[in-house]
């Protein structure tokens, strides 16, 4: 491996490493804009320059490589680079006025405020000062459908947008339109995002606030959202996301590339939108316990589970390993375990997605000893009369139809039923006791993929008072049975 010198300090990388990763290797931020690990480069800001020695003029980092080590020295040093001199200062400073010739200041309304790299290298790299004597252009925001609104006056052109529709969706909707000072990232005439499932990223990818979202801009400021690492339920491999939260809310659901793949640098549209459903009203979920959908106490439905008989339990494997590890002890045979769930996905972007099975946890009960695809034994069991009890973990969105009524049948077979559930469901309506659990974003858990990597997802919103996870629940339905309350 060669050696490289960045600011006197000797690394030791890969030939080819981009001398922009080099750095960051080194601990060196470099800034940058036009540069995206994933979109190929095309060095047009010209922000991330630095000195490399022996170059008669300053480099861009994000397309020079580091070189083998000089043939006559395999231990010597094959580049060495500076990214803390006068002459690096100086072109960071220009470029920075540059790029803010035609910048209004309209960072106390700009939705990008907190999170703008261009506010960010500003302070650390800019001048403070410029020199432009002219009047600034102006155009007016523009929708790009439905779901994304365009701010030229901010634009940049660092065309990360127009890559990320060339490059990785597909899609070419954007692209530059004139030239010089009249350049602008337009869509081709009358071609609006809509059509594109992916089209949020856009807003992610550009460092500055000309591409927004319709559906968070204006909602709330960065600075007071925390970010909590979580995973998304709308896609097949449970790609890892932050959920931006505050004040018991998530107000939005964006990419969390830790992982150094193309695939989780992006999430579809679908994904992104699902925040939504997290925040649920009071009026809409489950808050107690309730038999016949009457309320009533966990110990009573203890006592009638108990009281039941055999148990087997069922469970969409879209929740936490944890859940399923917990439920899977109520089953009264270890092989009475029932995986379900029937969601899919099409395969939009074959180069982000590579499976489509929606049960994104399938991997995760299997190893925990639920089986798929065996309810005709399930009702076989009930039928006969081998099982008196069914507990379910149930999400409504993730059995189609025909699963469900299979379900509903079951349930109206078993002598007793319980199910696990947020928001109230058809299921849940037919069975004889209901325990109100935590959303995802309510909790901690893991899953694990198809592909077997282990995904943990973090707490983000606390409960409503008498909600509980699946394991405090089991935890409740597994004591020793109090005597039955004489009435409920
Ligand atoms: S809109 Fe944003 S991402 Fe697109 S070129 Fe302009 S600054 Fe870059
Ligand atoms: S990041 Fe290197 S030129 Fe833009």
């Amino acid at each position: 491996m060669p050696k490289v010198l960045i600011n006197g300090v000797e690394k030791d990388v890969p030939v080819g490493t981009l001398v922009l990763d080099a750095c960051e290797q080194a601990g060196i931020a470099i800034p940058h804009y036009c540069y995206h690990p994933v979109l190929s480069p095309v060095a047009t800001c010209r922000m991330c320059m630095v000195e490399i020695k022996g170059m008669p003029k300053l480099a861009t980092s994000c397309t020079t490589t580091v070189g083998p080590a000089p043939k006559d020295n395999p231990e010597g040093i094959a580049m060495e680079i500076i990214t803390n001199s006068k002459a690096v200062a100086d072109a960071r400073a220009g470029v920075m006025e540059f790029l803010l010739l035609n910048h209004p200041l309209d960072c106390p309304i700009c939705d990008q405020a907190g999170e703008c790299k261009l506010q960010d290298y500003s302070y650390e790299y800019g001048s403070g000062d410029s020199r432009m004597g002219e009047v600034k252009r102006r155009y007016r925001y523009e929708d790009l459908g439905g779901k994304i609104v365009i701010d030229k006056n901010r634009c940049i052109h660092c065309t990360r947008c127009i890559r990320f529709t060339q490059e990785i969706s597909g899609t070419h909707e954007l692209t530059v339109a004139q030239r010089g000072a009249n350049l602008e990232v337009t869509t081709y005439s009358g071609k609006s995002m809509d059509a594109n499932p992916w089209a949020g990223n856009v807003v992610d990818l550009c460092p500055v606030g000309a591409l927004t979202s319709r559906d968070f801009r204006f909602n709330r400021r960065v600075w007071y959202l925390k970010n909590i690492p979580t995973i998304s339920r709308h896609s097949a491999l449970a790609n890892p996301i932050w959920a931006d939260v505050d004040q018991n809310k998530v107000w939005r659901f964006r990419p969390r590339p830790t992982e150094g793949k193309t695939a989780v640098y992006f999430i579809s549209d679908e994904e992104r939108s699902a925040c939504h459903d997290y925040n649920l009203k009071p009026e809409t979920r489950l808050m107690k316990p309730s038999m016949k959908r009457v309320e009533t106490s966990i110990v009573a439905i203890r006592a009638a589970l108990q009281q039941a008989g055999p148990t087997a339990v069922i469970a969409q494997g879209v929740f936490g390993c944890d859940a399923a590890q917990r439920l899977g002890d109520l089953a009264s045979k270890s092989e009475w375990r029932f995986g379900i769930g029937t969601k899919s996905y099409a395969i939009q972007l074959p180069k982000l997605q590579t499976h489509t099975d929606g049960i994104y946890n399938r991997r995760g009960f299997t190893e925990r000893g639920f089986r798929f695809s065996m309810l005709d034994e399930l009702e076989q069991l009930v039928k006969d009369g081998s099982v008196k009890a069914l507990v379910l973990l149930y999400d409504a969105p993730f059995s189609n139809a025909k699963e469900t009524e299979r379900l509903k049948a079951l349930i109206a077979a078993a002598p007793f039923s319980l199910v696990l559930e947020s928001v109230a469901s058809e299921i849940g309506d037919a069975a004889t006791a209901g325990l109100p659990i935590t959303t995802y974003l309510e909790e901690n858990d893991f899953v694990t993929t198809h592909t077997g990597e282990l995904r943990r997802y973090q707490k983000a919103l606390e409960p409503p008072k008498g909600v509980k996870t699946v394991p405090l629940w089991v935890k409740e339905l597994a004591k020793a049975s109090a005597p039955v309350p004489a009435a409920v």
